[in-house]
């Protein structure tokens, strides 16, 4: 299929590039937009700056850290973590995983940063032991998963790691305008899958509730202009 084709059936149906076609160059294009968005506005490093001052361990260069970033994609914010988090430790002190289930987006990564561990696995099915990581992050994923899905997915998350946090849009009023602004310095594939995200986003309170609901362990909170963080610690 050709790229303009692919992109009119993920408009007429109005679902993400990144769910109907994960495997696709278009997909791709996606992922690297995403990466670029992280370091460009400054998410990553609001990200690291926020987990360094909660979870003090990533700052104790002493202590062996595993780290994961669940649903990673290219990878852009597990780099940025493995390179804030390499300054201060030996080589056999830190591990960083990055997962997700696309096989582009992996191959992808690994191309990048061998350094790192990536992994094609299902984050349903991840065959991770309990508590075998110190922190999990995961970013801009949650909307990609359904209301029965999501209380699951967070529950997998805190049994597999001491402490986690899940960064994702929020609805807002403004969410769309501002991928307009921003569509001249990005693919076509990225603003599409950014406008549907944008209407898919689940609001704090929708949020609040499904962590109510099932009795999850997070607190929540609004985080950038946009976005919100789920976060627990051991
Ligand atoms: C919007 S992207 C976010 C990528 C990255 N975290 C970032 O911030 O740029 C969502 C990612 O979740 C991945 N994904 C969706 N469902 C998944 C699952 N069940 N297991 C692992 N990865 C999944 C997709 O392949 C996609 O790369």
């Amino acid at each position: 299929m050709k790229a303009s084709d692919l992109l009119q059936v993920a408009r007429q149906l109005d679902e993400e590039i990144l769910d109907l076609f994960p495997e696709s160059a278009e997909a791709s294009r996606v992922s690297l937009d995403l990466d670029r968005i992280g370091l460009w506005s400054g998410l990553n490093r609001q990200l690291y700056g926020h987990i360094a001052r909660r979870s003090l361990r990533l700052a104790d260069a002493r202590q062996g850290l595993k780290v994961l970033d669940a649903c990673c994609g290219r990878g852009g914010l597990t780099r940025y973590l493995w390179s804030r988090l390499s300054r201060t430790r030996e080589p056999g002190q830190l591990d960083v995983y990055g997962v997700d289930w696309s096989e582009r987006h992996i191959a992808n990564a690994t191309r990048e940063a061998p350094a790192i561990h990536w992994l094609r696995r299902d984050m349903f099915q991840s065959g991770f032991a309990s508590g075998e990581f110190d922190v999990l992050v995961c970013s801009q994923s949650l909307h990609h998963f359904t209301p029965a899905q999501i209380p699951q997915l967070l529950r997998e998350f805190c049994r597999i790691a001491r402490d986690v946090y899940v960064f994702d849009l929020r609805q807002t009023r403004y969410g769309s305008l501002w991928m307009r602004l921003i569509a001249p310095f990005f693919s076509a594939e990225f603003i599409h899958d950014g406008l549907v995200s944008h209407r898919r986003a689940l609001s704090v309170e929708q949020v609040r509730g499904l962590l109510r609901e099932h009795a999850l362990p997070y607190r929540l909170q609004t985080f950038t202009p946009l976005g919100m963080l789920l976060e627990v610690q051991s």
